[in-house]
C-alpha cells in the first residue's frame, strides 16, 4: 500500500504548546495512593514518592499535572488535607474514605521534583467561590492573610505560584456531585472567577465545559471576560459500566471522531469573539472510559470491578496508535488547542502501571516518550496527495480510514524535519513517499517506532513486547525519501 506526502517546510502554520503533552492525576483507585505516593513501597524515599515512577514521568517531560479530579473533586475541600491534622472523610464521587494524606502541600512537592507545572481543579460542586480564592490564596499569596499565613505555618514560606486552576470539573453531568444548570453554571463561574482573579490576576482559569452551544453560549456570555481557558472532555470506548472494551479496529474508527469536538469548540469560541483570547484544554481524553460499575447500587459490588482497570492486556496497539491520532490532531489545531491532559497518567487506563516489583509501561507510554523526544513545536504545511484508505464496519457504524495519519514538524532555528506518521492499517505495513523542497539540503534520515508484534500486542510483568525501535534509512539524496511504516505503528522520522 502506498501514501505520498508532500511537506512545505517554509510555510509554518502554528506553533504548539508543550502542554498539549499534559497528564491527568485523581484521587481514584490508585493512581494517588499505590501509584505516584506509597510510603510503603521499597521504591519510595521518606517523602512516600515511588521514584520509579517519578523517572518514568520525567522521561517523558510531562510539562503539567492536573489534580484532584475529576469527580472527586466536586465534594472535596482542600482545607481538610493541609497542616499535620489531616481529616479523613468519605469521597462521595467514588464511595470511599480519602485518608487526605495526599494534599495541596505533596501535591506542589511532586510536581517540583518532576519538573511539571501544577494546575489544580477546584471544587464547583459542594464548594465555594470562597473555598476557591481560599485556596489561591493559600498557594500564591506570599504573606496576606489567613490562608498565606497557614501555607507558612506549615512549613512553606514560599508561594507555590500555581498559574493554572479550573473552575470545577464537568459540572454539567447528572453524574456530579453538585451539578449545575446553564443559567447556574455562567453566574457561579463569573462569581468564582472574580474572587480568584482579585486575590490573584495573573492566574490562567478555565471552566468545566463541553462541546456544547447552549452551556458554553451562557457560560461565556457571563463568564468569558475571566476565562482564558475553556475545559472539555472525552473518552471513546464508553466501558465505564460494562469493561466489554472495542477492539483494534472499532478504536481505529474511533480515530476519526477526534477532531469534531475540537472543531466545534473552536466555532463556538469563534462566534462569541474569544478566538485568540479563550484557548482549548482538552484536560481529560483517553481512549478508553476508566471502569467503575455500579456506582449508584445500593446492592452491586462497585468496588471490586475497579481492579479490572489493572489487567494490562486491555491496552494494546489500538491505545498506541488513537493516542497518537489523538496528538496529532491537538498539533494541527495548536492554534486553538493549549493544553490536553491524558487521564490518567499513572494506573486505571494509564500509561505507567504499578505493582510492588516495579511498573510496567504501557503501549500509550512510548508514544508520549517518541513525541516529546523527537517531534519539533513548529508545525509546518504538509499534505497527503496519496493516501490508501481500508474500511471498518461495525454493528452501529461504517467508517473508510486512511492509512496513514501524518503532521510535519520542525524545531525552532532548525530546518530539520521531524514528520510524525502513523500506520493505523491493522495489518497492513505502509510505503510512504515524503516529498520535500528540494531547495534544502538534508543528509540524513532517521526512522524511530513504537512497535509490537501484533495489533493486540501488550506489556506486562515481565512481558515487553511494545517498545522502541530506531532504523538509520538509507537515502539517495536529493531524490524522495520513501519509509515502509508497519501495521498498527506509530512513527516519527527525523530528517537533518
Ligand atoms: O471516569 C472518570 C471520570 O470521568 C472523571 O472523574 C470525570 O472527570 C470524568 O467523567
Amino acid at each position: 500500500m502506498v501514501s505520498k506526502l508532500k511537506i512545505n517546510s517554509r510555510r509554518e502554520l502554528s506553533k504548539r504548546d508543550k502542554k498539549i503533552f499534559g497528564q491527568f492525576l485523581e484521587h481514584f483507585h490508585r493512581q494517588i495512593y499505590g501509584g505516584i505516593y506509597d510510603p510503603t513501597s521499597a521504591f519510595s524515599e521518606n517523602n512516600g514518592f515511588r521514584q520509579d515512577v517519578l523517572e518514568a514521568l520525567k522521561r517523558i517531560q510531562v510539562p503539567i499535572i492536573r489534580w484532584p479530579g475529576g469527580c472527586f473533586v466536586s465534594a472535596y475541600h482542600w482545607k481538610d488535607a493541609i497542616g499535620k491534622q489531616r481529616t479523613p472523610y468519605f469521597d462521595k464521587a467514588w464511595r470511599v474514605e480519602e485518608s487526605n494524606e495526599f494534599g495541596t502541600d505533596e501535591f506542589i512537592e511532586y510536581c517540583l521534583l518532576l519538573g511539571a507545572e501544577p494546575y489544580i481543579c477546584t471544587n464547583a460542586g459542594t464548594g465555594s467561590a470562597e473555598e476557591m480564592s481560599d485556596w489561591v490564596e493559600y498557594c500564591n499569596l506570599p504573606s496576606e492573610g489567613k490562608w498565606a499565613k497557614l501555607r507558612i505555618e506549615n512549613g512553606h514560606p514560599a508561594p507555590y505560584k500555581v498559574k493554572y486552576w479550573s473552575i470545577g470539573n464537568e459540572n454539567y453531568g447528572h453524574w456530579e456531585m453538585g451539578a449545575k444548570d446553564v443559567k447556574e453554571w455562567g453566574r457561579f463561574v463569573r462569581e468564582s472567577a472574580k474572587m480568584m482573579k482579585r486575590v490573584d490576576p495573573t492566574i490562567e482559569l478555565m471552566a468545566a465545559s463541553i462541546s456544547d452551544l447552549d452551556w458554553n453560549l451562557d457560560l461565556l456570555r457571563e463568564a468569558g471576560q475571566y476565562l482564558d481557558w475553556i475545559s472539555i472532555h472525552d473518552y471513546w470506548d464508553k466501558v465505564q459500566e460494562n469493561n466489554d472494551l472495542s477492539d483494534y479496529e472499532t478504536c481505529m474508527a474511533y480515530t476519526m471522531d477526534i477532531e469534531q469536538p475540537i472543531l466545534k469548540t473552536k466555532y463556538i469560541l469563534g462566534s462569541l469573539g474569544y478566538l485568540g483570547k479563550i484557548r482549548i484544554a482538552y484536560d481529560e481524553w483517553n481512549l478508553r472510559g476508566w471502569h467503575h460499575p455500579h456506582v449508584n447500587s445500593g446492592t452491586e459490588d462497585y468496588l471490586t470491578p475497579r481492579d479490572k482497570n489493572d489487567i494490562n492486556s486491555s491496552y494494546t496497539m489500538a491505545d498506541a496508535v488513537f493516542t497518537a491520532c489523538f496528538l496529532n490532531q491537538c498539533l494541527k489545531h495548536s492554534d486553538v488547542v493549549g493544553m490536553a491532559n491524558f487521564s490518567p497518567i499513572v494506573n486505571t487506563r494509564g500509561a505507567i502501571f504499578t505493582h510492588q516489583e516495579g511498573i510496567v509501561l504501557r503501549p500509550t507510554y512510548f508514544v508520549f516518550e517518541l513525541y516529546t523526544r523527537y517531534l519539533g513545536d513548529i508545525i509546518v504545511d504538509s499534505w497527503l496527495s496519496e493516501s490508501s484508505i481500508f474500511h471498518v464496519d461495525t454493528a452501529n457504524m461504517t467508517k473508510s480510514i486512511p492509512n496513514v495519519d501524518a503532521i510535519a514538524t520542525k524545531r525552532s532555528g532548525s530546518e530539520g524535519l521531524r514528520v510524525a506518521l502513523i500506520n493505523r492499517h491493522p495489518d497492513q505495513a505502509e510505503s510512504v513517499t515524503v516529498q520535500l523542497d528540494s531547495s534544502i539540503q538534508y543528509s540524513n534520515a532517521v526512522l524511530y517506532s513504537v512497535v509490537g508484534d501484533s495489533k493486540d500486542a501488550y506489556n506486562d510483568i515481565g512481558k515487553e513486547h511494545v517498545r522502541i525501535i530506531e532504523q538509520h534509512l538509507n537515502w539517495k539524496i536529493p531524490s524522495d525519501l520513501t519509509v515502509e511504516i508497519q501495521p498498527h505503528s506509530v512513527n516519527v522520522l527525523v530528517i537533518k
